[in-house]
């Protein structure tokens, strides 16, 4: 079979490295891909927003799957598009997609489906958003309604900053039309988790817990990231736990969707807050969550392919229950000196030839192949993975190799996974 994984950042790294374990793959491609990636794939010059090219290629190619790996092509319809010329695609559709897209939407829809979420209030001028923000509590939570790269969400301390960042969202349009409309919605206290599963549209199969690292720095410090690093499992979510959510928040919301004539076909990342009354629904993500893949993918013993053809066919309910390997996993990113803000490209990257590990592997996100060299080529350059029987040794592994990974102005966190159990500080 011939696989299309499209996009280019470490989550599709770590798709393509799993997919190439299926027995029934043959062919992958990756559309465009990175330095790394063509270990695995074929690398194909598409950008992932190309979306009428990328459908030609898989059919001129005659690919039985593709996979979307980021929210953009989703959110702009790609697999309305390949659906619409027959083609097999593994990802939400425009309209489920609303979920990740729209803040507004999916707090709405939790609503209207008694999905537990922070109280909230929507608006769409400032003068009443920020009257609102008179009468409540803070610390706050103010999010612009669309898309905003990570950075939609903030946390108020006091009402001021909460008009600065209405200010901002709303009329000096800081994020563009995302801050048309925005939310404001109670802060609430307690660990995060992610918890990504796989959806067919009526059956939902979930994911191992896991847990990201947001800050650029350690112990939660500096700015907020797409993530320094994740790892999986996470020992405060048990089995009762991962029931409840399952039983509260994950079926609920496929039914929910179903019920409003959306068939979810594809990744449902939801990010919780693990309150004192209950599991939380801070985000919903329509596609795996970046690192955080790549501390999961490690531990599934099941055919990834087998499991995507399995949603897409709407037959999630015969394919039994996921086999996990009973270790742990951990991925450290290393970024560029400056990233999340701005930073230097093209630095050359060495050591990447001694890691030879088998229970580590050197996921890429920003690098590019020049020649025989490999470079640096955005923020998060890589991602370090290493596997073992519990998170200590799985840690001490992939900081091992880090260590022998260099790049000029290379940065990383040295606290990945280092804090299991404890209450997020804020
Ligand atoms: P979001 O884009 O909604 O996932 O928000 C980004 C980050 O902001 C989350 O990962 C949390 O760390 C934090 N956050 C969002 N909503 C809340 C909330 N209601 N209470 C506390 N923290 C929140
Ligand atoms: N690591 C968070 C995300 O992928 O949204």
């Amino acid at each position: 079979m011939k696989v299309l994984v499209i996009g280019s950042g470490g989550r599709e790294h770590a798709i393509v490295w799993k997919l190439g374990f299926s027995r029934k793959v043959d062919r992958i491609y990756c559309a465009p891909g990175n330095g790394g990636i063509g270990g695995q794939a074929r690398c194909v010059d598409i950008k992932a927003d190309n979306i009428k090219a990328l459908a030609d290629f898989a059919a001129k190619r005659k690919i039985h799957l593709t996979v979307v790996g980021p929210e953009a092509p989703l959110a702009m319809g790609i697999v309305d598009e390949f659906q619409r010329r027959k083609l097999k695609i593994f990802g939400p559709d425009k309209a489920a997609t609303q979920l990740e897209s729209s803040k507004v939407f999916a707090k709405e829809f939790m609503r209207r489906h008694h999905i537990p979420t922070a109280p909230f209030k929507v608006f769409t001028t400032s003068a009443e958003a920020i009257g609102f923000c008179k009468s409540v509590q803070y610390p706050t939570v103010i999010k612009a309604d669309g898309l905003a790269a990570g950075k939609g969400a903030v946390i108020a301390k006091d009402e001021k900053q909460a008009v600065r960042v209405i200010e901002d969202m709303m009329e000096r349009r800081l994020f563009g039309e995302a801050g048309a409309s925005i939310v404001v919605e109670s802060f609430l206290r307690g660990q995060e988790v992610s918890i990504m599963a796989v959806a067919d549209g009526t059956t939902i199969l979930p994911l191992l817990p896991s847990q990201d690292h947001k800050q650029a720095y350690d112990g939660d410090r500096g700015p907020n990231t797409g993530g320094m690093g994740a790892y999986c499992p996470v020992g405060f979510v048990d089995a009762d736990m991962m029931e409840r959510i399952n039983e509260h928040i994950l079926q609920p919301t496929i039914n929910g969707l179903a019920s409003e004539g959306v068939n979810y076909r594809g990744v449902l990342y939801a990010g919780l807050m693990l309150t004192d009354t209950g599991p939380k629904v801070l985000e919903f993500n329509c596609r795996f969550g970046d690192p955080e893949i790549q501390a999961v993918m490690p531990l599934l013993q099941n055919d990834l392919f087998e499991l995507m053809m399995a949603a897409v066919n709407h037959k999630l309910s015969s394919f039994g229950k996921l086999n996990w390997r009973r270790e742990a996993a951990a991925c450290v990113v290393m970024a560029s000196k400056g990233y999340p803000g701005k930073y230097s490209t093209g630095a050359k990257i060495t050591g990447l030839e001694d890691v030879r590990d088998n229970n580590c592997f050197v996921f890429h996100a920003g690098t590019s192949r020049q020649g025989a060299r490999i470079v640096t080529s955005g923020g998060r350059v890589l991602g370090v993975m290493g596997m073992d029987k519990n998170l200590k040794l799985a840690l001490n592994r992939a900081y091992r190799q880090v260590s022998r990974i260099r790049f000029e102005g290379a940065m990383y966190r040295r606290d990945i996974g280092s804090r299991p159990g404890q209450p997020v500080k804020i």
